[in-house]
């Protein structure tokens, strides 16, 4: 593979802006961070902890194995919604290693409103059952939850993707020889007992967990019987009357030793074989990526440069670099795992597109993983182009990346904006991870361009009807709101509340986290190529 050769120069003053822009919002992004992860109200996790229960990150830490990495997903979810009732939406999800295996982790926050559950909360822990779906990894679910949030059961019950869809998706993942392993560390009421109850394998603690369908109060109210929560749905009563769960722990800690032995006898689960070289750091400083990204989002710039500094060695070999340049297309390494990398260099055109059609049925043949770095307007527009077929070359590049079943991954570096989004494998086309970096902005046009869209119908109204057009005052007045809700809707705190990605990575840690997630992806065989009808 050749070496990449950079044209940047770290004296330039440009550099130097950019540098201290990008490190001020990642800075920015980490005060956020590091807030939401405390959890609940401070009085909350000192009650949790003179309860004498671990908060549920500590468990985490407990349960992996000792300096191993914890990829954490979507940690901002519910971030300024429910009044930021709800940190993390209650819920703390994502890979860990435990006895050399990556299994998935959910664990209810039990600080942040009882551990009960939003729609946000919801949302995430569906999402991550569908990253062990997709990458066949065992689940394992720390359960500390009142169950439904009750203000917001209009959001979390009756629909398709709601609580019940957690159970269903239990069944599930079992049938495919996923295993469904739950701890119960605390309430487990109503709907939530089917957590432990459709698990494969139960551990719950003494005089802390409890499981039951009505709690306490409704079997008063149902059969006027009188008893307490350990009476009712005990550890006690659950591992030796009704067999509900299967081991007894006696605290949090003997919990995890408990889970860490269920893991280590799950059997053989064997990985896909990459053939994975010893890794190496890029010959460029990944550091200088923060003054490589312009502070303008819309600022053209080389996607090269970040390519050099992302990659093993720098080394890449590139695919058709004299065509369709407004694509980047090859082959690297990414901690000794091999990539097929796809990489916005400017706007789609055609040649583009059928480049990166070709290219991705190639790492689809060859089973390597894919990684769209996306910074994208959209496809090209205008009379030359719907001429020349840009609507059924774009086709190409969206078919080929719907239909690869290699491990794919994206990360939004810059824009991600319209049908470019498709093509460069947004959520919709179902990477296996997808992470914004803290710079990042994603909505269905820029802000400039809907203002736009939209005086323009609005004048076009008033001209049909016969009416004075609006002044330039006037559609200044229309145009504002319009760039204001796209500023606050594009920002990529806003798409992670939303879980609309994993989560934001921090430019150093990006690296770490892409062999993470390309690691875990092994754990689920790599299908042959199959692709439907290209529009030719
Ligand atoms: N819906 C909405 N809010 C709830 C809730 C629920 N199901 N369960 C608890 N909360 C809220 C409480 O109002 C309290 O809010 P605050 O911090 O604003 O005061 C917070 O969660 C903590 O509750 P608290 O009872 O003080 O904590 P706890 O640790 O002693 O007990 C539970 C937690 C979950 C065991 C207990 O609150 C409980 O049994 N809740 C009802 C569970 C239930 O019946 N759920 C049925 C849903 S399907």
């Amino acid at each position: 593979m050749f070496h990449l050769a950079s044209q940047i120069r770290t004296s330039d003053p440009d550099f130097k802006a950019n540098y201290a822009y990008h490190k001020k919002l990642e800075a920015d992004y980490i005060e956020v961070l590091e807030r939401i992860q405390q959890g609940g109200p401070p009085k909350h996790v000192e009650r949790h902890k003179e309860r004498g229960k671990m908060t549920a990150r500590e468990r985490i830490d407990a349960l992996i194995d000792p300096d191993t990495p914890f990829l954490e997903f979507s940690t901002l979810a519910a971030y300024d919604m429910y009044n930021n009732s709800a940190p993390s939406a209650g819920v703390i999800t994502g890979v860990g290693i435990v006895h050399g295996q990556e299994v998935l982790v959910i664990a209810n926050d039990a600080t942040v409103k009882g551990g009960t559950y939003f729609p946000m909360t919801i949302k995430k822990h569906i999402r991550a059952q569908k990253i062990a779906m997709e990458n066949n990894l065992p689940c394992v679910y720390l359960v500390d939850s009142g169950g439904i949030f009750l203000p917001e059961q209009a959001g979390t019950f009756a629909d398709a993707e709601h609580f019940g869809h957690i159970f269903y998706n239990q069944a599930r993942l079992s049938r495919m020889n996923i295993p469904q392993i739950s701890c119960v560390m605390g309430s487990c009421t109503a709907g939530g007992a089917y957590v432990p109850a459709m698990s494969d394998e139960t551990v719950i603690v003494k005089e802390q967990g409890t499981i039951f369908i009505g709690g306490p109060p409704l079997v008063k109210a149902a059969t006027g019987v009188e008893c307490t929560a350990e009476e009712l749905g005990g550890g006690d009563v659950h591992t030796r009357i009704s067999g509900v769960s299967d081991h007894l722990a006696e605290n949090d800690e003997h919990a995890i030793k408990i889970l860490r032995n269920i893991i280590q006898n799950l059997g053989n689960r064997p990985k896909f074989e990459l053939q994975r070289d010893s890794a190496a750091e890029p010959s460029y400083d990944p550091d200088e990526i923060y003054g490589v990204l312009p502070r303008d989002i819309r600022q053209p710039y080389a996607v090269y440069e970040l390519i050099a500094r992302m990659v093993d060695e720098s080394r890449f070999h590139e695919f058709k670099s004299r065509y369709g340049t407004s694509l980047v297309t090859g082959f690297a390494r990414i901690m000794g795992y091999p990539v097929g990398i796809v990489a916005n260099n400017g706007v789609l055109f055609s040649e583009s597109s059928k480049k990166g059609a070709h290219f991705v049925t190639l790492c689809a043949k060859r089973k390597i993983p894919l990684l769209f770095l996306q910074n994208i307007t959209g496809f090209m527009v205008g009379l030359q182009y719907e001429h020349g077929a840009i609507a059924s070359d774009g086709a190409k590049m969206v078919h080929a990346v719907a239909n690869a079943d290699v491990p794919r991954f994206t990360l939004v570096v810059g824009g991600s904006y319209g049908a470019g989004n498709y093509a460069m494998c947004g959520r919709g086309y179902k990477p296996r991870m997808l992470w914004m970096w803290p710079n990042a902005r994603i909505s269905v046009m820029g802000g400039e361009q809907a203002a736009n869209v939209l005086a323009q119908v609005k004048q076009d109204q008033l001209r049909a009807a016969g009416k004075p057009e609006l002044n330039e005052d006037e559609v200044q007045e229309l145009r504002q709101p319009i760039l204001d809700k796209y500023e606050k809707e594009g920002h990529p705190f806003y798409a992670s509340a939303r879980i609309w990605d994993d989560g934001i990575l921090t430019i150093r840690d990006t690296r770490a986290a892409l062999a993470l997630g390309i690691e875990t992806s092994l754990n689920q065989p790599v299908p042959d190529m199959e692709m439907g009808i290209f529009r030719m």
